[in-house]
């Protein structure tokens, strides 16, 4: 299968920096909206540049497209790629709304191609990891699981200077207009999803907490930057997925069952390993011995 990548901005470098270590992989070439940046990864990485998606798209040798456009070009992009009647792997989120999504996927059937998004950690060693635990049950019925998406308090970390290895800026204000949720929970509703099915309800809070974190103009310039989501599995399982760029660092995957929990420190990571706990009298008496207040030791000392 030869690959055609669409887009080459900041996240492409990323995608280049991981493709020797996949020989199998054959890029046949690549294009942008913006031809300086179609050449300088064209030449950074000794890929063909065609001068057009639609180019690119009219080349019989492509079977798979990489779409790694801006987050607002992912619905066009990706329905050029599949009326073109070629496979499509695209950056996260698939589309901006629900029913473009699901208009995408009827267009998938009907030219009977595949349509894949981006995260794909549900395939990782630590995710695939946890989830053969739960099937096995090592930490029995699973009751709970809190996954944390905070990202550091960014805005602090100069990221209008932060360049890709070909020299793209991070696009951080893309990047607050769109805010930290749609940027970012899907690392987490992927595994989630694919572990518990479904899900029922959702009750969420979100807020714009970070009012002074730019001087440039953001269209919107209220998109929340943190968030909290309650998630209700038809399963019956009961998830809290917390989203921010201003809290400090903390990507944990923490899945409690009623005989125990699995936690592993990022879902980013994807040979993180996984910890289990088992709950037993002894690890419950540890915990308890955290507490000063229960303390036998601590009160007699
Ligand atoms: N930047 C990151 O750290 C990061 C990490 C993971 C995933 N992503 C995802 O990757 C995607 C791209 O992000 P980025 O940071 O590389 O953005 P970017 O703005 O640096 O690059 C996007 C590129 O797409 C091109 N483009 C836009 N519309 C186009 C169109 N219609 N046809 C052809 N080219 C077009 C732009 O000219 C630009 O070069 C986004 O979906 C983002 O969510 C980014």
């Amino acid at each position: 299968m030869n690959i055609g990548i669409i887009g080459c901005g900041y996240v492409c470098d990323t995608y280049m920096s991981t493709w020797p270590q996949h020989p199998n992989l054959v890029i046949r070439g690549v294009t942008d909206i913006d031809p300086a940046r179609a050449e300088i990864i064209s030449k950074l990485y000794g890929l063909r540049r065609y001068a057009s998606n639609e180019e690119l798209l009219a080349d019989p040798e492509i079977d798979i497209v990489v779409n790694l456009t801006s987050i607002e070009s992912h619905t066009e992009v990706t329905r050029q790629i599949l009326q073109a009647g070629k496979h499509v792997y695209s950056e996260k989120p698939l589309t901006m709304d629900f029913e473009q999504g699901k208009a995408l996927v009827d267009l998938a059937r009907e030219k009977g191609v595949l349509l894949s998004c981006a995260p794909c950690n549900t395939l990782s060693d630590t995710t695939q990891t946890m989830w053969r635990a739960v099937r096995d049950g090592l930490v029995g019925d699973v009751r709970m699981i809190y996954a944390e998406m905070d990202d550091n308090p960014i805005y602090l970390m100069s990221p209008e200077e932060w360049r890709s290895r070909s020299g793209a800026p991070w696009p951080y204000q893309h990047e607050y207009e769109a805010g930290c949720t749609i940027e970012h929970v899907g690392y987490h509703l992927t595994w989630l999803c694919a572990m518990f099915g479904p899900v029922e309800t959702v009750t969420a809070f979100s807020k714009w907490t970070l009012p002074d974190k730019t001087d440039a103009p953001l269209n919107p310039k209220d998109t929340p930057d943190f968030s909290v989501a309650c998630l209700d599995f038809k399963s019956g399982v009961t998830a809290r997925v917390t989203c921010s760029i201003g809290a400090p660092w903390d990507h944990r995957m923490r899945i409690i069952g009623n005989q125990g929990m699995l936690s592993a420190d990022t879902y980013r990571h994807y040979q993180c390993p996984v910890y289990l706990e088992r709950f037993t009298k002894l690890s419950m008496n540890a915990r308890k011995s955290y507490t000063v207040r229960n303390s036998n030791l601590l009160q007699w000392l």
